[in-house]
């Protein structure tokens, strides 16, 4: 206990919050978690292709004025062409996206359009459930217009 000036007991939002606060004040902190991942209740975990949001979903007043701010997210502008693939781009401007079979067929990249216009290569390998709520696979779709995707991180 010498080495630190407090402990914080527990990693949710809660307990990150007041570490943060008090290492940015000059303290020596403590961070003890119990779990083998930081958040608590925000957290989201993944069965499969898709990943649940276990509470939290919406959080007020966080950020500078004018820039609410992503949690965890972090957003980047890239310079796509048509002639490659979403991942193509994706992976060339150095961005982690997840993939597995790169044909459209496993649905492992699949992320939601937000904006844009886009082809499939090929025959649309799509579950109906991702067509119907506008979801695309990276990994075949060729961007017609500026497009603005939310792409699942790579776990
Ligand atoms: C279904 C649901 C939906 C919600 N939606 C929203 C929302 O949209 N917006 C919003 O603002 N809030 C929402 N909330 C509330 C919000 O999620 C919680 O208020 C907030 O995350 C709580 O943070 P906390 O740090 O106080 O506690 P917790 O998140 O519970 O964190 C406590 C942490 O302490 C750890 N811990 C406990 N005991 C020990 C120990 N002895 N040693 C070490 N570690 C320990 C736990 O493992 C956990 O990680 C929601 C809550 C639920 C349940
Ligand atoms: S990586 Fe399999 S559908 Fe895209």
């Amino acid at each position: 206990m010498d080495r630190y000036d407090a402990v914080v007991i527990g990693a949710g939002n809660g307990g990150l919050v007041a570490a943060i606060r008090l290492l940015q004040g000059g303290a020596k902190v403590l961070l003890v978690e119990k779990h083998n991942i930081p958040g608590g209740f925000a957290t989201s975990f993944r069965r499969g292709r898709f990943e649940f949001e276990a509470s939290l979903h919406e959080l007020n007043d966080f950020g500078a004025a004018g820039n609410g701010g992503d949690v965890r997210d972090e957003t980047f502008d890239i310079v796509a062409n048509s002639c490659e693939t979403v991942l193509t781009a994706m992976e060339r401007a150095g961005i982690n996206a997840p993939s597995k079979c790169r044909a459209g067929g496993c649905g492992y990249c699949h992320s939601r359009l937000i904006d844009g216009k886009y082809s499939i290569a090929g025959a649309d390998k799509r579950r109906l459930a991702d067509a119907k709520f506008v979801f695309i696979h990276p990994c075949c779709t060729y961007p017609d217009s500026d497009m603005e995707i939310e792409v699942p991180a790579e776990v």
